[in-house]
């Protein structure tokens, strides 16, 4: 086989020197591949989840807000309880706290587990959910709150007098000073969506910029320097770009392809069941989010993209949360992880569908070979050879393992 030579020895202008992992937060061990019916939080699951993040290497893990979720700042702090070194990331909308209470608590928590704590802000993206729980905003509007919030979560990190405030969306008087972090830094504030107002807002004022699930190369590129220009243009230094993906992995690139197929039958049919359980009263929710309407425009215009991307999870569940997969060998999955990385990448999520499983494989197979080549570049200043050496659907081999892996569904149906 021929390296393609895109993947020679020069390390990309774009490339990020580093990287760090993130997964998330999952309160039992049910899946979307494997659905049991549970009361709720598993506290002993829970921990031992967060455990094999600690020691599988990661070193942040989101712990996400829905309506009907555990409260990510209660669980976060038994995660931050239960672990070492893994850092919590709160998602949090800014509806339900006000601003001040917020810092206090991340402050808290952050002080609780000795500087691990990361707040990530939900602005929202479907507006049904968002009035469960008594938001009446628009979109836009929810955007421009969040981007007060952001400024009044600095200001009560770093206060040192008292001062009063009198916004758009709050007002005080006479606060300060707050409680502090660790540190006494503020602590990093991420903000995700792919709406004009969170491209806006986010590039403008948070410390990163996530994405929900993975788009292609040539889309994730075009997005990033959207970021960078908006943060330029407000005098801000660009933000940390945070990229998610759901890797399905095996010993081989074949046998990862036929568990993929696997994958994506279970998962489709839990969401059908999912759907029909909210059919009517969510009926609206992808057309509001457009980080989910882009989603579903990828799976539509194609399966494969790049070097291992593929939309076939996207397309059986719908969508929605993070659904875009990686498939292939191990060291299939850590070079495409490194293209995104040469993208300018330096957060990267990976959490699978069978959850606590895939944590432990991801430490053990995946973060040690993306941490050793970019060691290596750091050590040699040239690029290593896993990206030429594992082509993905750059090769013919790649793609005839997913076709007839393809197949064989067919021939099951
Ligand atoms: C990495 C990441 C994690 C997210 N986690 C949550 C979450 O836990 N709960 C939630 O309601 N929205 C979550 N979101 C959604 C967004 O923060 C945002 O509110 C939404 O994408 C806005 O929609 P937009 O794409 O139309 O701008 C997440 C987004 C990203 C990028």
């Amino acid at each position: 086989m021929t390296s393609n030579p895109q993947f020679d020895h020069v390390i990309p202008a774009t490339a990020s020197p580093t990287v760090e992992f993130v997964s998330q937060i999952h309160w039992n061990p049910s899946t979307e591949i494997n659905p049991i019916a549970h009361r709720g939080l598993d506290r002993a699951w829970v921990r031992e989840y967060s455990r094999a993040l600690d020691e599988g290497g990661f070193d942040y893990t989101l712990v996400p807000y829905f309506s009907s979720s555990p409260e990510p700042f209660v669980l976060g702090s038994f995660v931050g309880a239960v672990t070492e070194r893994i850092k919590p990331v709160i998602a949090l909308r800014p509806n339900h706290t006000f601003p001040l209470v917020a810092a206090q608590k991340l402050a808290t928590l952050d002080q609780l587990t000795e500087g691990r704590a990361l707040v990530h802000l939900i602005s929202g993206g479907f507006d049904a959910e968002q009035r469960r729980q008594g938001d009446f905003l628009t979109k836009d509007e929810r955007y421009a709150r969040t981007s007060e919030y952001i400024d009044l979560l600095r200001l009560a990190w770093t206060t040192k007098t008292p001062v009063s405030h009198d916004g758009q969306f709050y007002r005080f008087e006479d606060f300060g000073p707050g409680f502090a972090t660790y540190s006494g830094e503020p602590i990093p504030i991420s903000i995700g969506g792919e709406s004009d107002a969170a491209f806006n807002i986010g590039s403008a004022k948070a410390d990163w910029y996530a994405f929900n699930s993975g788009a292609s190369l040539a889309q994730t590129r075009a997005d990033f320097d959207r970021v960078a220009a908006l943060a330029a243009a407000a005098g801000r230094p660009t933000p940390r770009f945070w990229v998610t993906f759901r890797p399905i992995i095996a010993r081989t690139d074949a046998q990862a392809w036929d568990k993929a197929y696997d994958y994506a039958a279970r998962a489709g049919k839990s969401a059908g069941a999912f759907k029909a359980a909210i059919a009517g009263k969510s009926a609206t929710l992808p057309a509001q989010s457009e980080g989910a309407r882009r989603q579903l425009a990828y799976a539509e215009a194609a399966e494969r993209y790049d070097r291992a991307v593929w939309t076939g999870t996207t397309r059986a569940t719908g969508g929605g949360g993070a659904s875009t997969a990686l498939v292939g060998s191990p060291e299939t999955v850590a070079a495409a992880i490194l293209d995104y990385v040469d993208a300018g990448a330096s957060v990267v999520s990976i959490r699978g569908y069978d959850t606590l499983q895939d944590a432990k494989d991801y430490g053990q197979y995946i973060l040690p070979l993306v941490r050793q080549e970019l060691a290596q570049r750091a050590a040699t200043g040239r690029r290593g050879s896993l990206q030429s050496e594992h082509l993905g659907y750059y090769s013919d081999e790649f793609n005839s393992a997913a076709d007839r892996a393809s197949e064989k569904v067919g021939a099951l149906a």
